[in-house]
């Protein structure tokens, strides 16, 4: 029983996952992950997650906007100094075209900035601010 919707929960998530290749495809997905609708993302939470500062894995203060610069049109650095593409769609249309490629750095730079992994709600916000920069 337990297995069975274990097995089905997975199904949908890949099914869904797999519509979910655009910004506006990962926000429905979010949205729908986090129970809410999607008109009601906040592109106001999604910027103050972006900017906000933490103590973060390195130590120092850390936030998105460390690597991905204060611009998100602009491109940023890693702190070895290697290019970032910029992050916006508008400016990168590569940005959120490919769910394996987001799912492992939203896991990743959560994990880094927060010390957690961002909630379906905080990528749903992430994006919809993104998503609006144009
Ligand atoms: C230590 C540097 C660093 C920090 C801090 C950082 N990122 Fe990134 N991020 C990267 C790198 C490197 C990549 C992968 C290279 C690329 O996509 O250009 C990336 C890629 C991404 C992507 C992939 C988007 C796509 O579709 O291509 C997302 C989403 C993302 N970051 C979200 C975040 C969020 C959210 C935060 C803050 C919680 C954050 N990042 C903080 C370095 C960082």
């Amino acid at each position: 029983m337990i297995k069975q919707i274990a097995w089905t929960g997975l199904l949908l998530l890949s099914a869904s996952a797999a519509a979910a290749d655009t910004p506006t495809g990962f926000m429905a997905h979010y949205a729908q992950q986090a129970r809410v609708a999607m008109t009601t993302l906040s592109p106001a939470r999604g910027e103050a997650l972006y900017r906000s500062e933490h103590p973060g894995r390195s130590g120092g203060a850390q936030s998105c906007a460390s690597c991905h610069s204060a611009n998100p049109k602009q491109a940023g650095q890693t702190r070895v100094g290697k290019r970032i593409e910029p992050l916006a769609p508008a400016a990168n249309p590569q940005r959120f075209s490919d769910t394996a490629k987001v799912e492992k750095w939203f896991r990743r730079n959560c994990m880094d900035v927060l010390l957690r992994e961002c909630s379906a709600q905080e990528k749903g916000d992430f994006i919809a601010w993104l998503n609006r920069i144009k």
